[in-house]
């Protein structure tokens, strides 16, 4: 397995130019489902998870097509079943859950199993497309979802943690074929949502209040192929962004939508570092003097969780006691540990991490276990006294597009080191 080997203590500069979103280009490249014509998605971003859903889409019966950055999409006959192996590896993959009922009024998709960040359970999805009409069984590991005929409804899907987002999806893709109107109360309201929905008005589906707690659906009999452009990666944008503050001369990272960054450019203005935005790109630099930082996360547009272990990084060496608390996966904290032996000082106290500011880090052999978590790894190398060698990197390719090349761009000594 490749590793990741950092020489810290080398400050960043320059810009960087922000990918395509990953948790955009997911259930788009899902929607693609919901009708046989051609779609063509632009800036789709190179990842093992986008390589994972173009997977799926293929067995599910579409032709796609793939050539830098742009993927061409013609689902003119589909399956109804996504087995386990196909959609193990994944569990976005649950997002064809929708498309599927909705075209196909069937759907048969293989469980999302256990997940390192904490209980992610479907129940909100499965009680929206109840609500729709449809049955769904649960049995032999695989969800099945099924309806003569679906009607709409009036569906709230906020569940104990907030809204949710992939569940705001498939209810969303779901409604866009069915009779009447549908109208989700507690909707997610991430930018990733509203860039769904607008594509989904541009295959003909009338979908009105994305981006809010409210969203209407008026059912359509079909919808048509469509071209799309993917959201910038606010989750990348504000990963680079901390790079630039944890140890930068000033970093401006370039095609990103400030409006969708801002609780993370807010938190960095908060304790320490100056921001300079403009229409399309965002600079961070240090104002010489850091301070200490209370977070919680939230759905959007609260801080996102996310950015909550990078965040961790960072205030690991900021002045002061900072306490982050984690709302939406409470046990998301994995990186903690291995932040530890990276000679950080902090505490867990249930979903509430207490950081005390230390003056260095010093590098070491750490593992990484979630995407977010290596990101968080990878960003304290950055300001480590010495060599860290982050392993187990394919959690970082699952959502970071060339992630050590970019870093190495502005300035890092990194390098990624091939497994045998
Ligand atoms: C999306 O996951 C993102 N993934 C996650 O990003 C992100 O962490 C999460 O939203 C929250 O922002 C994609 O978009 C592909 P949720 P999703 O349903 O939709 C609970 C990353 O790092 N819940 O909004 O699966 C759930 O357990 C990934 O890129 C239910 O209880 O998350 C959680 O506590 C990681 N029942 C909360 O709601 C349900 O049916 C929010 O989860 C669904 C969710």
């Amino acid at each position: 397995m490749d590793k990741i080997r950092i020489h810290g203590g080398h400050p960043l500069s320059g810009s960087i130019k922000i990918s395509g979103s990953k948790n955009s280009a997911l259930p788009i490249l899902a929607a693609t489902l919901l009708t046989r014509e051609p779609c063509t998605i632009h800036r789709v971003p190179d990842l093992s998870d986008t390589n994972y859903m173009v997977q799926i889409l293929t067995h599910l019966g579409a032709q796609v097509e793939r050539a830098s950055g742009t993927v061409s999409v013609t689902a003119d006959k589909v399956e109804s079943l996504a087995p386990y192996d196909v959609v193990r590896k994944m569990r976005a993959s649950v997002c064809v859950l929708g498309p599927l009922l909705g075209r196909c009024k069937e759907a048969t998709v293989s469980m999302p199993g256990g997940c390192i960040i904490g209980d992610r359970p479907i129940d909100l999805h499965l009680k929206g497309f109840e609500a729709l009409g449809a049955a769904v069984r649960v049995e032999g590991g695989n969800v099945k979802v099924f309806a003569p005929r679906l009607r709409g409804a009036v569906i709230n899907l906020r569940g104990k943690f907030g809204p949710t987002v992939l569940g705001t999806d498939n209810v969303m893709m779901a409604a866009a074929l069915t009779e009447g109107t549908t109208v989700i109360e507690g909707a997610a309201q991430e930018p990733e949502v509203v860039d769904l929905a607008n594509f989904l008005n541009k295959m003909g589906a009338k979908i009105e209040g994305a981006g809010t707690r409210r969203v209407i659906i008026e059912g359509v009999a079909e919808l048509h192929g469509a071209e799309h452009d993917i959201i910038p990666d606010r989750i990348e944008a504000g990963t680079f962004l901390v790079a630039g503050a944890i140890c930068g001369k000033g970093i401006t990272v370039e095609r990103v939508e400030p409006g969708h960054v801002e609780a993370v450019t807010n938190a960095l203005g908060n304790c320490g570092f100056r921001i300079e935005s403009s229409a399309h790109s965002i600079t961070v630099s240090s104002n010489g003097q850091t301070s200490p930082l209370e977070l919680v996360t939230d759905p959007y547009p609260g801080f996102p969780t996310d950015m909550q272990a990078q965040m961790c990084a960072l205030l690991s060496t900021n002045d002061g006691i900072s306490v982050i608390t984690e709302n939406i996966f409470p046990q998301r904290y994995m990186h903690i540990a291995e932040l530890k032996r990276m000679g950080a000082q902090m505490q867990l106290e249930g979903a509430t991490a207490v950081i005390q500011g230390v003056d260095r880090l010093f590098g070491a052999p750490v593992m990484a276990s979630d995407l977010r978590a290596s990101a968080a790894l990878v960003l304290a190398g950055l300001k480590a006294e010495g060599v860290t060698e982050v392993s187990r990197v394919y959690h970082i390719d699952r959502g970071y597009e060339r992630l050590d090349e970019k870093l190495s761009e502005l300035g890092a000594h990194i390098e990624r080191v091939k497994g045998t």
